[in-house]
């Protein structure tokens, strides 16, 4: 169906882009992507201001998009797609290197890929336990029925961010509402600003500190201002812009996953029973969350710097293009039966793609692999009856947010 000359018909083009989810399987892509898959893989979207981007739907095309060079991340390239107002009222605004291209984006991020190795990782364990175990105390202590988004899903890799980076964990509540306000496809543009411009100030103010005081080196900032800042290796800005990312990247998308991961597992009582016989199965069934759920579902947009054809289409100069990385986790020649929530899936961990791929794959990914892993260890050895409390009909899913998830997730033990 692919041609160079003729462009690939959606089916679904009268439809805006982004679909919602099927009311009856919030958990399931739209199933759009099968349809456009099955005909394509790619097809032109119609996105809310009445511009068009591409849609990439396969694992294949994923992949050779996210590593093909002729792609910018760049929202100030003419024709980046922004899937609603309020991302590009953000995006143009906020630059950092989440969004540029080589040879800026590799040289800053080099400047954080110490903070994401293997060691460090070991390091931060215990703190991720102590944390999670401190929550769980507080949860029980509570009672029955809690609301697990809000007593454990939220606060852990908010704690976690907050003291690896060195942000005073009591300006939690402010930090998560700024955090919450940058993934809500529905907040108005200017609130966003505003909300914007204050988290700003805020790591503003904090970073000064840290360049004056950059204390023992155990914080993510002080290391920043000491080994970066103050020698003139990274400006103030850069270095703020870079702070407010990492608090934005390592939170809400860590805790959205935990609810949807452990939503899944009381989905599947068989699973999560072979998870608690054979706690070796962790890795696999934080894996399989990851690609099942693919949370960062309007993850990773690009624009065509120059003509380039992929999968026998041509995409033209400044074309967008929304690589749908929920739509590639569910095809079917990557995952048989996709569908499927299933922990016993071989070698998911190695091809799917809940990070992304290429240059502008997640640098924060062993952190939140580290806290997944933590907290589907812990928590059934200390809450083996911890299940639903509510009818799964009954759960609010976010519906307009960047990061998809659960508002609330109440249970019981
Ligand atoms: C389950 C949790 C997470 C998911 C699903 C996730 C997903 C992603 C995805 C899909 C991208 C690529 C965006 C693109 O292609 O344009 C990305 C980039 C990034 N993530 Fe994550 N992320 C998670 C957690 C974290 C954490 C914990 C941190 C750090 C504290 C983090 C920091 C970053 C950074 C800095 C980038 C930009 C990388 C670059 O452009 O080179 N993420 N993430």
């Amino acid at each position: 169906m692919s041609t160079q000359d003729a462009e690939i018909k959606c089916p679904f083009a009268h439809q805006t882009f982004p679909w919602p989810r099927d009311a009856h399987a919030p958990l399931d892509p739209p199933s759009q992507y099968a349809a456009v898959r099955d005909e394509g893989p790619m097809a032109k979207v119609e996105l809310w201001d009445g511009s068009s981007a591409w849609i990439v739907t396969d694992m294949e095309h994923f992949r050779e998009v996210l590593t093909n060079p002729s792609f910018s991340a760049s929202p100030l390239v003419a024709g980046f797609p922004f899937v609603a107002p309020a991302r590009a009222a953000q995006s143009k605004s906020y630059q950092t290197f989440i969004t540029m291209d080589p040879p800026e984006h590799g040289h800053y991020r080099r400047m954080l890929t110490r903070e994401f190795m293997a060691k460090r990782m070991q390091e931060l364990r215990p703190l991720v336990q102590q944390s999670l175990d401190t929550l769980l105390d507080q949860m029980e202590k509570k009672g029955a029925p809690a609301d697990f988004i809000k007593d454990v899903a939220l606060p852990l890799p908010s704690l976690v961010i907050s003291i690896m980076l060195g942000v005073p964990y009591e300006d939690h509540a402010k930090l998560q509402k700024w955090s919450a306000d940058r993934m809500d496809l529905a907040i108005a543009p200017e609130a966003l600003t505003r909300s914007a411009k204050e988290m700003t100030d805020y790591i503003d103010q904090l970073l000064r500190e840290k360049e004056e005081n950059p204390g023992d080196g155990s914080d993510l900032l002080g290391r920043l201002a000491a080994e970066w800042v103050n020698p003139g290796k990274l400006p103030h800005a850069e270095a703020v812009r870079m702070a407010t990312l990492l608090y934005l990247a390592g939170h809400e998308t860590t805790a959205n996953q935990i609810g949807l991961g452990l939503l899944s597992l009381f989905q599947h009582p068989q699973q999560k029973a072979d998870l608690i016989a054979d706690p070796s199965l962790v890795r696999a069934t934080v894996e399989e969350m990851l690609r099942f759920h693919s949370i960062t579902h309007m993850n990773s947009n690009r624009v065509a710097t120059e003509d380039v054809t992929i999968g026998g289409q041509l995409i033209r100069k400044g074309e967008g293009v929304l690589a749908l990385l929920h739509a590639a986790n569910h095809d079917p020649v990557a995952f048989p039966n996709p569908e499927r929530f299933d922990i016993h899936r071989e070698n998911n961990g190695q091809s799917h793609v809940a990070f992304s791929f290429g240059i502008h794959q997640c640098l924060g990914q062993p952190l939140a692999r580290l806290e997944l892993q933590v907290v589907f260890e812990t928590l059934f050895k200390r809450f083996p009856n911890l299940r639903l409390a509510v009818e799964f009909d009954a759960l609010p899913f976010k519906s307009q947010s960047f990061v998809y998830g659960l508002r609330e997730l109440p249970v019981s033990w």
